[in-house]
This record gives structure tokens, C-alpha cells and sequence, in this order.
């Protein structure tokens, strides 16, 4: 009796029946490793409060244990969560008069410079409440889990008042708990400059009053910032950098997107956790990164929808970069947050096969948020999340353009989506 009450506490449960899990355990993939996404068929998955105590072949030894609730998977196939670990996910409004502009001719720096773009959604995430922002971004979210993502990354910077911003990375935590999903916070005050200051005045007042806030209130594990021509320039970032390595922040860059500014040499410098976007990153810079462990962030839905070019992935692939991808979901240039259609688009420009895109969306991504020793990989004393698609194999999740059967979400060993049309197989 005590021992069922305390297996009843402990919480303990075994996913059974998996045709193909996609474990992708042995730490992150690089090179040839990113098509080795370690298939265990007929698999199990244990569970014990959260975090996964073992996992394995089915053999005839499974015995079924009264204390222990078992969960049929009916021979399905199972992934690691998804990581989207760029986005932007909390802003009120929509940029459709930028897109029609764009679809003019104009390009997205032109509007930047002409006051819109970014500034545009900064006013309506200003104006709007904590209520009306928590219900969009967990509308939002919603989405994104909805398509297999269990954590995600979501940065500030549509605010650039410490109101604003605050209001913005408080809503990432009340998310967080309402979806009960991992929401990893960026302070990225540093993407743009308010139009009634100077920018030697927005960057003492972020080093000095908004950054040391978000740390003693806790708010922010990152700090990011948008290195550009006309927006941050290399020593402007510096400043940020230096300042938040002393406050005791990781580090990201929105890096070499549209101009080649040496953002990723720069990222390799201060060792940031990941370089994001590097269209036009140099060579030696990428090679840099790699020395000092950065991961390379590719976000295809931006050069898509923005119509450039995209990364230099053979390059990076060749060199031994750590990469990974994900949607850069915000209103302006990347209005994306089906990270099924980011996957199957990435293929599709990069050359990826679905084993390689897998590796760069769960383990390479768990990386980029410094979060690989937890999750992104699903083998003990790790998180239980995972998602479970009525496919024969994850190839079809990516080759086929269509539904991808996706029937249900896992966050640390819970159901936090099940697909419920009838019309599905
Ligand atoms: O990652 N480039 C800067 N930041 C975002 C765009 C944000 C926006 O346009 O609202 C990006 O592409
Ligand atoms: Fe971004």
C-alpha cells in the first residue's frame, strides 16, 4: 500500500507501442552525425515525474506493473519536441501594409528607415494591455505546439521603454504556465532605437537601468541584439555585450542578416550561444564561430518571405558548424509560426533530408538555448517531451506537403495537445 502511494506521488507512466521513436540521443550533430537520428523500433519510453527514466526496446521481458499508468501508442512514431528557439512572439497588430509595400519594391530596411516596420508593431505592443498581449501570444503559442514545438524562445523588443519590455518578457512567464510548455526569455531591447532618443542615450539607459531590472527580477535569461547597418552597429553591441556578461546574461546576436557588418566574428568573440540569420556572414567569421562553439541559427522563413538569399548551410555543414533552425516568427519578417511549413521549407532551399533537419530542430536547437543537457534529446533524465505523429516515418512528416498526421504533444510526460478532427486517419 505504501509503495503504491508513493508510485502514485512519483507519478510514474511508460509510453508503450512506438513503431519508430526518433531518440536522437549522443549530444549534438554535426556533419555526417546530422542524418544519425538514433531509431529505436518498438520502443518504450518511462516516465517518472517529468523526466524520462528510461528508454528501450519492447522485448518479450515487458511486463506490465499495476502502480504504473501505461500509455498505448498504438505503433506510432515518435520525435523529440520541437525547439523554436528564435521567435518573437509577443506584439499586438499586423505589418500588412509593410508586406504590400514590399511587394512594391520596397525592402525591408527601407521601411525600418521610414519609421515603420519594426516601429509599427512597437506602437501597437505599447497601446495594448498585459491581457490583450497574453491572449494573442498564447494564441500564438498555441499554434506552434499545435505543430509539434514544446519549448520555445521568445525575445522582447517591441516595446523599447522599460514599461513595454517588462510587459512584454512577464507575458513569456504567464504563457509559459497557462500552456504549461518552456518559454526561454530574450531581452531584446536592442532592436531598434525609439524615435525620441539618441542612440547613445537608448544604450546607456538599456546597460543601465533596463538590464540590470530584468536581472534582479529574473526576467531574462539572454540578452540579443539586432546588428545592422542603420540599426546597431559592431561597437554599439559591444557596449550591450560587455554589460551583460558582467550582469551575468548569455548571449545572442541577431547577426550579418541583410549587410555584412562581421556580426558572426563578432559572436565567435564573445562566445554567444548562438548567431542568427548569417546571410552574408563571412567564411572566416563562420569558421570562428565553430571554434568557440556558436550555433549557427538559420531561419528560412525570413529569406523566404523576405525574398534573399539564404545561409551558406554547405559551407557551414562542411566546416563542422553546430546548426539549427527555427521560424523567427514576428508580424514583420517572418509572419510564420507553422514550424511544420518552416521544416518542410528548409529542406526544400537547404538540401536538407528530413533526418537532417530533425537533428537541427531538437538536439542542435536544444543547444542553441544552452538547454541540451535537459531536453532536445529523448533518453534518461531528460524531459518527457515529445510528440506523436501517425506516420511510418518522419520522412513523410517533411516530404508530403499536406497534413502531417500530427496527433499529439507531450510536455514533461503530459498530453498538451491531441489533434481532434475525425476526418484525420
Ligand atoms: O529576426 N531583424 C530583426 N528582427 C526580426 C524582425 C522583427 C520585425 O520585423 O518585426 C528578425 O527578422
Ligand atoms: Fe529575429
Amino acid at each position: 500500500m505504501k509503495e503504491r502511494l508513493l508510485n502514485t506521488m512519483l507519478n510514474k507512466k511508460v509510453f508503450y507501442n512506438i513503431s519508430k521513436l526518433y531518440s536522437l540521443q549522443g549530444g549534438v550533430r554535426v556533419k555526417e552525425k546530422l542524418s544519425d537520428v538514433s531509431i529505436i523500433e518498438n520502443a518504450f519510453i518511462y516516465v517518472e515525474n517529468e523526466i524520462i527514466k528510461e528508454i528501450g526496446k519492447m522485448d518479450n521481458n515487458f511486463v506490465f506493473n499495476e502502480d504504473i499508468q501505461y500509455i498505448d501508442l498504438e505503433g506510432k512514431i515518435v520525435t523529440p519536441g520541437f525547439i523554436d528557439a528564435h521567435t518573437h512572439l509577443v506584439f499586438l497588430g499586423n505589418r500588412n501594409e509593410e508586406y504590400l509595400e514590399r511587394m512594391g519594391g520596397q525592402t525591408y530596411l527601407e521601411g525600418l528607415k521610414k519609421g515603420k516596420g519594426i516601429y509599427k508593431t512597437v506602437e501597437d505592443t505599447k497601446n495594448a494591455s498585459i491581457e490583450e498581449l497574453v491572449k494573442k501570444a498564447k494564441e500564438n503559442a498555441l499554434y506552434l505546439i499545435s505543430k509539434g514545438v514544446t519549448t520555445i524562445e521568445s525575445k522582447s523588443g517591441y516595446g523599447l521603454d522599460l514599461d513595454t519590455e517588462i510587459k512584454q518578457l512577464r507575458v513569456n512567464n504567464e504563457v509559459a504556465s497557462l500552456l504549461n510548455i518552456d518559454i526561454v526569455s530574450t531581452y531584446l531591447g536592442a532592436h531598434a532605437v525609439p524615435k525620441n532618443m539618441s542612440k547613445e542615450d537608448y544604450i546607456d539607459f538599456m546597460i543601465n537601468v533596463v538590464m540590470p531590472f530584468i536581472k534582479k527580477e529574473g526576467l531574462a535569461e539572454f540578452i540579443d541584439v539586432f546588428t545592422e547597418r542603420n540599426v546597431f552597429s559592431i561597437e554599439d553591441t559591444i557596449k550591450i555585450f560587455d554589460k551583460a556578461k558582467e550582469l551575468g546574461f548569455k548571449l545572442k546576436i541577431h547577426a550579418d542578416e541583410m549587410t555584412p557588418l562581421g556580426g558572426a566574428g563578432l559572436a565567435a568573440k564573445y562566445k554567444c550561444i548562438s548567431a542568427d540569420h548569417l546571410l552574408c556572414a563571412k567564411e572566416e567569421d563562420l569558421i570562428n564561430m565553430k571554434e568557440n562553439n556558436v550555433v549557427a541559427m538559420l531561419l528560412p522563413m525570413t529569406s523566404f518571405n523576405l525574398k534573399k538569399n539564404y545561409a551558406n548551410i554547405s559551407f557551414m555543414k562542411e566546416n563542422g558548424l553546430i546548426i539549427a533552425l527555427s521560424t523567427d516568427f514576428n508580424p514583420g519578417s517572418s509572419p510564420c509560426n507553422d514550424f511544420i511549413m518552416m521544416m518542410r521549407v528548409a529542406s526544400r532551399v537547404y538540401n536538407l533530408t528530413p533526418s537532417e533537419i530533425l537533428s537541427m530542430v531538437t538536439i542542435n536547437a536544444a543547444k542553441a538555448l544552452d538547454k541540451d543537457w535537459i531536453m532536445g534529446s529523448l533518453e534518461k533524465n531528460k524531459q518527457a517531451d515529445f510528440v506523436v505523429f501517425d506516420e511510418e516515418s518522419f520522412d513523410d512528416v517533411i516530404i508530403s506537403m499536406g497534413n502531417p498526421y500530427l496527433k499529439e504533444v507531450y510536455k514533461k510526460g503530459q498530453l498538451i495537445w491531441r489533434d481532434n478532427n475525425e476526418w484525420t486517419r
